[in-house]
């Protein structure tokens, strides 16, 4: 049985004595029991029934590719195989979370790192750490997506000249509003693609269904400059028209002149409106303010 991290300890500056010198490890995919296998079909099948009329188109052509639909953990080097042909991408193990540097470079070597444990049967709607079923559920479809593969590898590249610039927070909020929180706008409505949604079954219905959140158009500036929230359903999504004008305002765009002119404007509260956005919800912000107790 593959078990999660502990959070304690896992935490290294240095690749752990089992690990290879960029932090990977070997999935070990022959130690899951049947009962992490049967957690994964578990949390498959209750996603899967949600995602048709939810989901991005991209996300659910992926699940189809990559033949996700098969029962069981997906073993790596099976998956890899597909996704390789598919655009060039493959999923590597990790022990847990691995610095900035490595994570970016092995994203702007188009290898997207996951973790090989899956959450215990009582965790099935919530865990702090992403697991395997978030990892490659959750992210790996949209990677089978010629133009998302594009924008993880240079969305990599970014990573390493932010972390140059010192603006590795600005650029994490776009990580967090596209990657993993994203919706986008598609022809017959509102679609969810970040993986912390689909791989989420309270976020799935919550981020699109739920009048507490705000919902409002994707703008590089605005989402470098908000803030988000890792401890509950997000209080703001921002919508993508497309994912060609995704890549058009990011991997198309240097970034530079972005982040010194942001560099003196004050960051955006989570919750709040600015003027120059292009509300398409805006939110009750009731969720929140339950959960606050205010
Ligand atoms: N173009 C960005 C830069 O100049 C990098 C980037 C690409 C960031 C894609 C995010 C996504 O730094």
């Amino acid at each position: 049985m593959l078990t999660a991290p502990d959070p304690e300890s896992h935490v290294y500056d240095k690749p752990p004595a089992h690990a290879n010198a960029d932090w990977t490890i070997d999935q070990n995919w022959s130690a899951y029991t049947a009962e992490e296998h049967a957690t994964w079909d578990t949390l498959f099948a209750r996603q899967r029934e949600m995602l048709p009329g939810r989901a991005a188109q991209a996300f659910l052509d992926g699940i189809d590719i990559l033949h996700l639909s098969q029962p069981g953990i997906p073993d790596f080097e099976e998956l890899n195989r597909i996704l390789m042909d598919a655009t060039g991408w493959q999923v590597v193990a990790v022990p847990g979370l691995v610095p900035d540097d490595v994570f970016f470079d092995h994203l702007a070597n188009r290898r997207f790192v996951s973790g090989n444990f899956i959450r215990q049967p009582d965790q099935l709607d919530y865990l702090q750490e992403p697991d395997i079923f978030h990892d490659v559920f959750g992210h790996v479809p949209m990677l089978a997506d010629q133009r998302f593969a594009d924008y993880m590898e240079a969305y990599g590249r970014g990573g390493l000249r932010a972390l140059k610039f010192g603006t590795l927070k600005q650029l994490a909020r776009l990580y967090w509003y596209t990657v993993e929180f994203g919706l986008i706008r598609e022809p017959e409505g509102l679609r969810i693609y970040g993986a912390g949604i689909v791989s989420s079954y309270g976020e799935s219905v919550f981020a699109l269904d739920n009048d507490s959140p705000n919902r409002i158009m994707f703008n590089l500036e605005r989402v470098l400059r908000t803030e988000y929230r890792i401890d509950d359903f997000q209080q703001n999504y921002f919508v993508i028209p497309s994912l060609d004008e995704l890549l058009r305002v990011t991997v198309e765009t240097d970034f530079k002149p972005v982040y010194e002119k942001i560099a003196d404007m004050p960051d955006i509260a989570i919750a709040d409106i600015i003027e120059s956005d292009d509300v398409i919800t805006r939110g009750k912000q009731d969720h929140a303010s339950a959960q606050s107790g205010t």
